[in-house]
């Protein structure tokens, strides 16, 4: 006898944004509905293969009868709703999550849509004065907080981690989006690598105890550097061309294969600079792997052009 799987229906929600009616199923996110409208609205710690975290709040929007802004990464639709995406209240509150980012966090190689936003949200990191130097934030005290120098901006910067032949791990880069976190976690890998250390501004991204990544537990799958938005997490390869001002993605070409080593048939792409592979990623709508890769897919591309025999 033939089992037939059952469908799940969804009911349709009908919604209003930005004066606009609007029909979208049930479960769907504000975001979601949206994007579907064509209207933008910006995300840092959002990405459709990961469960929502709320962490950034650049995505809010109002919603009528709710007195906080609501993230729409991670609030549903409900029937009746009427949302509303470009206000001064909500345009002032994204300008002001990108200002305070860009005035602490080293924001160079973060996407293109990072610095649109911050141009079209007419953010003004420098107002808050020159950068401030260099932190020790591994090992901070709990609790204890430093006073903050006058007249210039804190920030998060600290020294490169570079401890492995794979990746780089450059903190001041990082928005603390908990990306790479939710990756390495319950969300792809389970291996739980790394966390959040710290409270208020020195909470950071570390291994348990802050021991190196080959004393971790990582298994260097490179799944937390697919997902970082901003570059803190870096191929080796990526890391040490851009040092030398030789990174350059208009000479890169990519190239969609499978990897080799086994059947599971995940689906690679291959960065290719100067006839050299330097970096691999994995597309998120691919239905086996969803981004994710293991160490042999993402980093066992060596062989391919001669080195590490
Ligand atoms: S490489 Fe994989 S195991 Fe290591 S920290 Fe990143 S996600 Fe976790
Ligand atoms: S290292 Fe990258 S992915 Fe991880 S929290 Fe920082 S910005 Fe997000
Ligand atoms: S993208 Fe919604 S809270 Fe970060």
């Amino acid at each position: 006898m033939t089992t037939v799987a059952p469908v799940a229906l969804r009911r349709k929600v009908e919604l209003t944004i930005d004066g606009e009616a609007v029909t979208a199923h049930e479960g769907t996110t504000v975001l979601e509905a949206c994007r579907a409208a064509g209207i933008e609205v910006p995300t840092l710690c959002y990405l459709e293969t990961l469960a929502p975290v709320n962490v950034c709040r650049v995505c809010v929007v109002e919603v009528e009868g709710s007195r906080a802004l609501v993230p729409s990464c991670s609030r549903p639709v409900a029937p009746g709703m009427v949302v509303r995406t470009g206000t001064d209240r909500v345009r002032t509150s994204r300008r002001m999550v990108l200002e305070l980012l860009a005035s602490s966090v080293d924001l160079s190689t973060a996407g293109g849509d990072v610095h649109r936003w911050i141009e079209e949200y007419e953010a003004q990191p420098d107002r808050h004065g020159p950068a401030a130097g260099p932190t020790v934030r591994d090992g901070a005290h709990a609790g204890h907080h430093e006073a903050p120098e006058v007249g210039l901006a804190a920030t998060v910067a600290q020294t490169v981690k570079r401890d492995n032949n794979q990746y780089v791990r450059d903190y001041a880069k990082c928005i603390l989006c908990y990306k790479c976190v939710e990756a390495c976690g319950e969300e792809a890998q389970n291996t739980f690598a790394i966390a959040v250390a710290g409270r208020g501004f020195d909470a950071r991204i570390s291994t348990e105890f802050d021991v190196g990544l080959p004393d971790s537990a990582c298994v260097y799958c490179g799944n937390c550097i697919a997902v970082c938005p901003t570059g803190a997490l870096m191929f080796v390869s990526e890391h040490d061309l851009r040092a030398r001002d030789e990174w350059d993605e208009d000479r890169q070409t990519v190239t969609r294969t499978v990897c080799p080593y086994c059947g599971v048939g995940c689906n690679l792409e291959l960065h290719v600079q100067d006839n050299r592979i330097v970096k691999v990623t994995s597309p998120l709508d691919h239905d086996v792997t969803s981004g994710n890769l293991c160490v042999k897919g993402r980093f066992g591309f060596e062989f391919a052009q001669g080195d590490g025999q």
